[in-house]
């Protein structure tokens, strides 16, 4: 990845937006993209418009950054993200994080489709910790200094203000919240009951093929992170056999509540801005 030039594309891209400073970025998983139908759009970008940025395949993932306001807080949606399961390598997938730290953004906050190891399917979780060992790290690789560190700290991914700032808007709306440890595997394939059976005792509530390599590069280039991860099904051998449809439905069912509980965390994150807390 040629970072300068990412760099002077970011810019090329902003300056078509003059005035536009988001802070703020969410990533919308499998099935929850409606969120981006509330956002008051001032432009957008599909990612094979940009040089470089890989083109994300599945269905049910658009694609694209979209720039606008959501209450009040200007914003960015990356509306599709890629998978690895996709032939991406790690470091390609997660590469539309970079281009939005590029963009100026501080806050990111990461949404997942996942099965569930120790929750049900409905429950939004609040990740707390990943496990990401299954998975190649996306700072394979020469590293940039001016990104971030050779060898980055690990130990507080998700962040702290943030993670309770969620959890201030979750009582706020009613919208129940359970907290835990995310796995991110590659995929495609959903994983075996003996497989899932080694991830709980491996200390893992929820499992998914995104999000954990999203959340490294992020933190490698001084970004802060929050990740819900809304559970739309038990994981295999702990429920009914999984299909992609079903994990769909069930986003969509959940993304009501899920845009309610954003809704209200991102005005408080404006907020914040506002009183410089964060
Ligand atoms: N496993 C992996 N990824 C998933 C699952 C699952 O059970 N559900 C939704 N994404």
């Amino acid at each position: 990845m040629d970072y300068i030039k990412l760099k002077n594309t970011a810019k090329e891209i902003l300056k078509k937006h003059p005035g536009f400073d988001p802070k703020t970025a969410i990533v919308l998983g499998s099935g929850l993209g409606s969120l981006s139908e509330e956002i008051n759009v001032r432009g957008q970008i599909f990612y094979n418009e940009i040089e470089g940025m890989p083109v994300s395949t599945v269905d049910g993932h658009k694609g694209r950054f979209i720039f606008g306001n959501f209450m009040g807080v200007p914003l960015i949606i990356m509306d599709g993200r890629v998978h690895m399961y996709e032939g991406y390598e790690a470091a390609t997938a997660a590469l539309p994080i970079r281009m939005l730290y590029l963009f100026g953004v501080e806050n990111i906050i990461l949404t997942n489709a996942s099965g569930g190891i120790t929750y049900d399917s409905g429950t939004i979780m609040l990740v707390e910790d990943h496990i990401s060992s299954f998975v190649s790290s996306p700072l394979v690789g020469p590293n940039d200094e001016m990104i971030g560190p050779r060898f980055p700290d690990m130990s507080n991914v998700y962040n702290k203000e943030l993670s309770s700032l969620l959890c201030e808007s979750a009582a706020a709306t009613g919208v129940a919240v359970k907290k835990g440890i995310y796995c991110q595997l590659t995929g495609p394939n959903y994983e075996t009951p003996a497989e899932v059976r080694m991830l709980k005792v491996l200390g893992a509530d929820a499992v998914g093929m995104s999000t954990a390599i999203e959340a490294q590069l992020a933190v490698h280039c001084g970004m802060k992170v929050c990740a819900l991860s809304c559970i739309t099904n038990k994981a295999a051998g702990l429920g009914n056999p999984l299909s992609h449809e079903e994990v769909k439905i069930m986003g969509a069912r959940m993304s009501g509540d899920l845009k309610r509980l954003l809704r209200d965390f991102i005005r408080k994150i404006g907020e914040s801005y506002e009183d410089t807390i964060l």
